[in-house]
């Protein structure tokens, strides 16, 4: 088949799952058989048969509302390649809002590790170690994100420690910094999900009835884990904050602050455990 005539074709089927169909035909081609944009815009290679097969058959998955990087098989996020799969959740593009806040006031305070609760595909977590030049801590409960965890600290050879943990649990390290991007959706966010976000793990996903759970729970559990003077940064759903900043200063946390994201949404809520807190 045609370089040009497998777009056009990809573009027609993809056209009713998809808002940038000509985006995900473009990263399908590259994916299953090396072909880029001028491939396709100068029409002068074809696809093989296995090629054209391949094709094909992501196609058929991605129309059947697969995400698209569950079908590649990897996702970039803060400049590093992730592998993702079923039962993990796909890094977003919001989370880099999280990273990048924390990356700052790790700066700042000089700090020397952290920990990653909830840490999925390992996203936050390796991207700060790799970043900071830090050891990261990594928490993930379940054993099949675990599992890409595991690869993705190979992949990006990131000094992070792979920690298979309910973090509703306590732990024995002590940090600088934790961050955590727990699930946070509500019961009735997830009676009305995207059909892309259903493939996506439950238990990654949902908080319980508030979608607060872990957000209660682990400031509870883990403010005994942070060093005095030490930081807890959470990523939010939308319209989060003034809870989260709640729970946070319920349980004696100042300096609490917020970032927002690229489109102006709250995102991070983030605190400061007191430098003359005794930990009980
Ligand atoms: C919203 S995802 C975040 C994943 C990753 N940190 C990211 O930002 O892409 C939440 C993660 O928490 C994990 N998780 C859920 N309950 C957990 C628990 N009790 N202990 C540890 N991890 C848990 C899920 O398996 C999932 O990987």
């Amino acid at each position: 088949m045609r370089a040009l005539e497998a777009y056009q074709i990809g573009c027609e089927t993809l056209s009713t799952v998809s808002e940038c169909a000509s985006f995900e035909v473009f990263e399908l081609l590259s994916y299953c058989a090396s072909v880029s944009r001028i491939d396709v815009l100068c029409d002068t290679i074809c696809l093989n048969e296995q090629q054209t097969n391949r094709y094909l058959s992501c196609l058929d998955r991605r129309k059947n509302g697969e995400p698209l990087q569950y079908i590649i098989g990897e996702w970039s996020f803060f400049n590093r390649d992730f592998s993702v799969g079923k039962g993990v959740l796909i890094p977003r593009a919001d989370t880099e809002t999280l990273v990048e806040a924390a990356i700052l006031c790790a700066k700042q305070y000089q700090m020397k590790n952290a920990a990653d609760l909830c840490a999925g595909s390992g996203c936050i977590g390796i991207s700060l170690s790799c970043e900071l030049q830090i050891p990261v801590d990594c928490y993930e409960k379940s054993e099949e994100a675990f599992s890409y965890l595991q690869k993705n600290i190979q992949k990006n050879r990131a000094n992070c420690r792979a920690v298979l943990w309910d973090v509703c649990a306590h732990s024995t390290g002590m940090y600088d910094m934790i961050v955590s991007n727990p699930p946070y959706l509500t019961k009735s966010d997830m009676q009305t999900l995207q059909r892309e976000v259903s493939f996506e793990p439950e238990m990654a996903l949902y908080g319980e009835e508030d979608g607060l759970f872990f957000y209660r729970t682990i400031t509870e559990k883990w403010k005994s884990h942070l060093v005095p003077g030490g930081w807890l940064f959470y990523e939010i759903g939308m319209g989060q904050h003034d809870a989260v900043a709640q729970i946070l200063s319920e349980h004696g946390f100042t300096d609490i602050c917020t970032q927002k994201d690229l489109c102006g949404i709250i995102r991070v809520v983030f605190g400061r455990w007191p430098a003359a807190h005794v930990n009980n």
